[in-house]
């Protein structure tokens, strides 16, 4: 190892994912090992995703992080675990114009700053942790010039959050919770890349909320402690269902696959009621929602739109095509309208090219729209402002990748410190 103070960094983007057959319930909590298999689609990284920089040097004293621009610590377990079978599996690294020259065994003795982004407010309550552990194992892989595939990253990063280990690949993936103690079988795979099915488009409701939810961690321990339910769904219902999904994704079968993805939302939040305490993820909005979308797929006879439910009161709707993503895009922003005060551009984000083709971009748009003609009764009409925070208009993205202009790093590439 030189003795300059070089500092030798490395930026990557990681995507984020939301499960269609959830992951709830572990059968190690150190390792973070399930108890069932799940299988997830990519988020286009353009609208959600998380930018790391991490960054070695000899002048660094003790590893660091900063989130969003704040220090935290990262003494907790899951960043321990995570950066010491990173460092295990560290190579040599040589940067001849820099003059960095670490050898495989430095790195037990260099210390690392790492500052990471999300391109989404935490606050939308979006799995922020699923694509934050995959960017800081995919990027300190990259730094520390580390041989493994990204199956092998995704067990280091699942040690971080289960759902961490799945944005490795772009496209639909697959958790597969393995059979070993050591959780060495227990990896995400690719099912399709985000080519295979590229007509979806995902939107998002972000729900506001007041409430201050059960954190996944703590509601998946109680459901496994208490909820007879969720034995049975992962003994009997999950290895069925993973088989169904993983046909209808290869068929691009839309009326299977929603019907898989909305039994399945359902039948995690019917395990979060059967826990002891219940735990409440889904509120009014939410529920309002699912009526919306299962009205609307029943009087088409065939499926429109899936919807899930993560641990929280967001719906994400998956639309078969475009033409299907325009009209749900109209129905939702008639139930569900802004605040007099916001604009357009503001409410509906990612690709919110969507608005000029649903007619709504223009002033008084969202007035002028007309019920959606399945709904005959009159639950709730335009009266429901400010229920929805904003929407997220996206589609299957990405895995990880290395951004190599230096101007997106988060570090200053001298001091080492966040810019
Ligand atoms: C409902 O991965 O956040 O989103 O492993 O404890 O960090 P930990 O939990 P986490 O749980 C995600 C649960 C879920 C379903 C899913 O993503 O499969």
């Amino acid at each position: 190892m030189a003795a300059e103070n070089w500092v030798y960094m490395v930026t990557a983007q990681t995507p984020t994912n939301i499960a269609v057959i959830k992951y709830w319930g572990k059968r190690d909590e150190v390792r973070i090992l399930p108890v069932n298999d799940s299988i997830s689609v990519t988020l286009d990284p353009d609208h959600l995703c998380t930018v790391t920089t991490v960054a070695v040097s000899p002048s660094f004293d003790r590893d660091r992080m900063w989130l969003n621009g704040k220090e935290i610590s990262l003494s907790g377990s899951r960043y321990q675990n995570c950066l010491r079978e990173i460092r295990s599996r560290a190579g040599d690294v040589e940067d001849k114009e820099k003059g960095v020259k670490i050898g495989k065994k430095d790195w037990e003795k260099l210390h690392l700053h790492i500052a990471s982004h999300n391109n989404f407010p935490t606050a939308a309550g979006l799995a922020s942790s699923a694509a934050g552990f995959a960017c800081l194992v995919f990027s300190l892989a990259k730094l520390m010039n580390v041989d493994e595939d990204p199956s092998q990253l995704s067990a280091i990063a699942r040690q971080g959050s289960g759902s961490a280990c799945r944005s490795l690949f772009g496209g639909f993936v697959e958790w597969k919770m393995g059979s070993k103690d050591d959780g060495s079988d227990s990896v995400a795979v690719q099912l399709t890349d985000e080519k295979h099915w590229d007509d979806l488009v995902i939107i998002i409701a972000v729900v506001s909320s007041r409430q201050k939810e059960t954190s996944s961690t703590s509601g998946m321990r109680e459901s496994v402690e208490t909820s007879l339910l969720l034995q049975h769904r992962a003994k009997d219902v999950v290895p069925k269902r993973i088989l169904q999904m993983e046909e209808a994704i290869k068929n691009r079968d839309f009326a299977s696959f929603t019907q898989l993805s909305c039994a399945d939302s359902n039948q995690f939040h019917a395990v979060c009621l059967d826990t002891s305490p219940p735990i409440f993820y889904m509120n009014d909005t939410s529920h309002r929602i699912i009526s919306l979308v299962e009205k609307w797929n029943r009087s088409e006879g065939t499926p429109q739109v899936a919807y899930t439910f993560d641990a929280g009161p967001n719906a994400v709707l998956i639309a078969g095509n475009r033409k299907v993503a325009v009209q749900l895009l109209q129905g939702l922003l008639y139930y569900f309208p802004p605040k007099s005060d916001t604009d357009m551009k503001s409410y509906v984000v990612g690709d919110n090219s969507i608005l000029k083709e649903a007619g709504l971009d223009g002033a008084n748009s969202v007035e002028n729209l007309q019920p959606p003609p399945e709904i005959k009764d009159n639950i709730g009409s335009q009266d429901q402002k400010g229920e929805v925070s904003y929407f997220i208009c996206t589609r299957p993205g990405r895995g990880p990748v290395v951004l190599p202009d230096q101007t997106q790093a988060l570090l200053d590439k001298k001091t080492g410190l966040p810019k």
